[in-house]
């Protein structure tokens, strides 16, 4: 040991995963390749694994879907879906070795003729590639259709591995609709398939920016000192969309922004930013502390004056006018469903009693943005006169997740000249000029995680629930208004949100943040 508790040879070190970390042999089936995730995420980060060599030689996909495809036209699609979506440049010879595992079952999740032409097809590609037994099953289909495919894949011996195999089964949200429906989903996977070998995918988890807040907070003296309520007024996390829901509506409506994205991956960010040190990156230590943080979190007890939500209205966006919610294809005039939600909420622990969080998301607003801004206290006094500070602001400390991903800490400076005058300026940290490469995509970094079993980007079904619980009584609040003939507040497009969400922050004298 150099030092205690630090290992002399690191490579020994069971922890050190510098080396490239190469998937083992292994297929992946996956379910709804008809879908946007499939055609956007899943297929470009497969190949995008594959061009970094992180696949082994004879991994295979299987798609399983009801179109009446042959195999040449399932691989057109996944070709098409490659070239225009992934990552790193299309190469004809890794493509050509990942064209070679692919394979293609057609049929609907009731017909057991097809599941066992899936169950033939996994042994032979056992048998011709290698893949020993390990396949993971993606879910890349709509919740209500997770326990039709689950009792399939149980009834056809495929949820159980053979003998030094393994298989995992891979689910994207939403993870319910509120805690009552998430707990019956959490059910449906639990009887099928054991507790570790269900991989739910958060895609900010994948983010490396995300995964960058705990090397920040916890391998640096600079700012852990400051991160608790002695130094913080309080916290932003943005996640800011320039894009409306598109061709979503039928997903969208009745989910709207809380559900889709604040239940999941804001949470995720605010467990990261409130959580104590954990006492090591392993999954089940990471979830005791995110566990703790957000069993942690309370809501204000005036939820009318402690969230906000709207709809966007017709306006522009990248110079061209655009719909606004209710006019877009599929969406009743009705639809009370919000694209754009702000909740306060607090975290009641030692670090941060009396700092409130504010979360904020919306579609359609100026700029797509993600970060999450810690905003310090004032001086406690200020030696200058007060008209040499009036460009003096809050510090703030912002972890910038996307798109210019990196970090900017904004603290006071004197203006050059003879007077003491103080204004705002800002140091960067940059991903782009600091490192030289690219930033992987979520998807391949969870992707890979889940062929190879690595479980701590993963959020538990625990996490899960506590998020709702959270959610649930904003929802409940919600529900009433919309009753009481008070539903979202419009706003315009190409802005920063609902005249109500502005008010929510001003109440106690304090401002969004505009990226
Ligand atoms: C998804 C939401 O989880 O995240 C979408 O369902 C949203 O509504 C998307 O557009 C944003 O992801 P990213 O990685 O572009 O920030």
């Amino acid at each position: 040991m150099s030092r205690a508790g630090t290992p002399a040879n690191p490579l020994r070190d069971p922890r050190d995963l510098r080396l490239p970390r190469i998937a083992p042999p292994c297929g992946l089936v996956l379910f709804g390749v008809t879908g946007d995730l499939a055609a956007h995420k899943v297929m470009p980060a497969i190949y995008d694994l594959a061009s970094r060599g992180l696949l082994p030689p004879g991994f295979s996909l299987v798609g399983f879907a009801r179109r009446d495809w042959d195999l040449a036209a399932f691989t057109e699609v996944v070709r098409d879906s490659v070239e225009a979506h992934a990552r790193t440049p299309f190469r004809e010879d890794v493509w050509r070795q990942l064209a070679e595992g692919l394979r293609f079952v057609s049929g609907s999740f009731d017909d057991d003729a097809a599941f066992e032409r899936l169950r033939e097809t996994l042994a032979e590609l056992d048998e011709e590639r290698g893949t020993g037994g390990n396949h993971a099953f993606y879910l890349a289909i709509p919740p209500s259709q997770f326990a039709a495919v689950a009792d399939q894949l149980q009834a056809r011996g495929l949820a159980s591995a053979p003998d030094g195999g393994w298989r995992r089964v891979v689910v994207e949200k939403p993870f319910g609709h509120d805690l009552a429906s998430a707990r019956e989903l959490n059910a449906v996977l639990d009887e099928v398939f054991p507790r570790g070998s269900v991989f739910r995918i958060d895609h900010y988890r994948g983010k490396e920016t995300v995964q960058n807040i705990l090397a920040i907070r916890f391998a640096n003296t600079l700012f852990e000192p400051l991160w608790n309520n002695h130094y913080v007024d309080h916290v932003q996390i943005t996640m800011a969309e320039d894009i409306g829901i598109g061709s979503r509506a039928g997903y969208y409506d009745g989910i709207g922004a809380a559900r889709d994205v604040i239940q999941n991956h804001l949470l995720q960010l605010l467990a990261l930013v409130a959580m104590e040190e954990p006492t090591s990156f392993e999954a089940d230590a990471l979830v005791t502390e995110k566990v703790k943080a957000l069993s942690s979190v309370v809501l204000p007890p005036r939820l009318d004056l402690a969230t906000a939500r709207g709809q966007y209205a017709a306006g522009w966006a990248g110079g061209h006018p655009v719909a606004g919610f209710h006019e877009e294809e599929g969406i009743p005039a009705s639809s009370t469903t919000e694209t754009y939600a702000a909740i306060t909420l607090g975290v009641d622990t030692r670090r941060w009693a009396g700092v409130p969080f504010y979360l904020r998301t919306g579609k359609r607003l100026a700029r797509r943005v993600t970060e999450i801004a810690l905003v310090f206290k004032r001086a406690p006094h200020l030696p200058f006169a007060p008209t040499m500070t009036q460009e003096l602001g809050q510090n703030a400390l912002v972890i910038r997740v996307q798109p210019d991903e990196g970090m900017t800490v904004r603290f006071g400076s004197k203006v050059p000249g003879a007077a003491m005058e103080i204004r705002d300026v800002s140091m960067d940290f940059a991903y782009g000029g600091s490192f030289n490469e690219e930033s992987p995509e979520a998807y391949e970094r969870l992707i890979l995680d889940v062929l190879l079993g690595d479980p701590p980007l993963f959020p538990r079904h625990e996490e899960v629930e506590l998020s709702w619980r959270i959610l649930d009584p904003v929802l409940a609040a919600w529900a009433r208004q919309d009753a009481a003939g008070r539903g979202p507040q419009p706003y315009a497009s190409g802005g920063w949100g609902p005249e109500s969400a502005d008010a929510l922050l001003a109440r106690t004298d304090r401002a969004w943040r505009r990226p």
